[in-house]
């Protein structure tokens, strides 16, 4: 599932304290490119929706990149159109319980791993990016997005499913709690312009290889800035809703775990897969 190769030697030699790092998996690659940034991009076709082995897989590959001691990291997507569509509604509709536990608690460990990271993170945001993955580019600390017809933001109470407290912390930390409390009760999904308006992303961009660059341009922001301030500030920013996840880690998925045995949720969710399939038709 996650194979390792280790080939790329140009990183080494014009960044001497990285390693050469590069993992093609099936859902996650992985590559340094020539200035030592690490590019995650996100390859689970159509839609990148985040199922338990691609959020295992990018878990793994947040491990690698903090061991590599990348320069930053930039998430993005292979689809011209999707960032990612969010959490995988089919592990959620009439689950196997422990696996949507090992799923809710996989998702946790990836935001704890991307909020929390020493290393500056970006997300390139090339496509539509709904809840979760709405979610994973605002733990990021820098967003550019490509302008066009896409959108962004956190949907969930449409699908009649609360967003989890961390996922609303992420948002609070991102734009304002008044926005954010507007977003989150309509479940709003804000244009690419509306985003930038809000502070949702931080800049548009023309398309992908244009909104790596300027993820690049922010992580190039760093180079004299000392990394153990520059990660410790960061840390304490993003103390308080990364330790009050810590402190209601069980509770949290046990409250996930009750949503999904609510009959009510499973007959939205069965609805929405239901519209999500006959629009895929028309
Ligand atoms: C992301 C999105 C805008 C992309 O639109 P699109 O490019 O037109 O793609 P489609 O909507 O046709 O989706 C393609 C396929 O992915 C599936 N899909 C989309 N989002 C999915 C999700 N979150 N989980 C599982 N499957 C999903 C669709 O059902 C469709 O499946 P099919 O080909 O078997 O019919 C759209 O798929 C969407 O809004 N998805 C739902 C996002 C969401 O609400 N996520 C919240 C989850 S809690």
């Amino acid at each position: 599932m996650f194979l390792l190769r280790q080939t790329v030697s140009n990183a080494r030699q014009l960044a001497p304290n990285i390693r050469a790092m590069s993992s093609k998996g099936p859902l996650v690659d992985l590559t340094v490119d020539n200035d030592g940034v690490a590019i995650m991009t996100l390859q689970r076709p159509p839609v990148n929706s985040l199922n338990l082995d691609l959020l295992t897989e990018i878990s793994k590959s947040l491990d690698e990149v903090a061991k590599n001691k990348s320069r930053g990291m930039i998430l993005t997507s292979s689809s011209p159109t999707v960032f990612s569509a969010g959490l995988d509604i089919m592990e959620m509709y009439k689950p196997d319980i422990k696996r949507a536990e090992e799923f809710w608690t996989t998702l946790q460990d990836v935001w704890f791993k991307l909020f929390g990271s020493s290393f500056p993170t970006a997300a390139a945001i090339n496509g539509h990016a709904p809840a979760g993955g709405c979610l994973l580019s605002m733990s990021c600390e820098y967003r550019a997005m490509v302008s066009g017809k896409f959108t962004i933001g956190l949907n969930e109470t449409a699908l009649g499913i609360v967003a989890p407290k961390w996922f609303m912390d992420t948002m609070c930390q991102t734009i304002s709690t008044r926005e954010a409390e507007y977003a989150l009760t309509t479940a709003r999904m804000f244009t690419v312009d509306e985003a930038l308006k809000v502070s949702l992303i931080d800049e548009t961009a023309t398309d992908k290889a244009d909104a790596i660059a300027k993820c690049k341009g922010f992580i190039k922001k760093f180079e004299r800035i000392p990394p153990l301030a520059r990660a410790i500030t960061k840390q304490k920013i993003r103390d308080a809703p990364i330790k009050s996840l810590q402190t209601t880690r069980q509770a949290d998925t046990q409250e996930f775990l009750t949503y999904l045995k609510n009959p009510k949720v499973q007959q939205s969710l069965e609805m929405y897969i239901q519209a999500l399939k006959q629009k895929a038709a028309k």
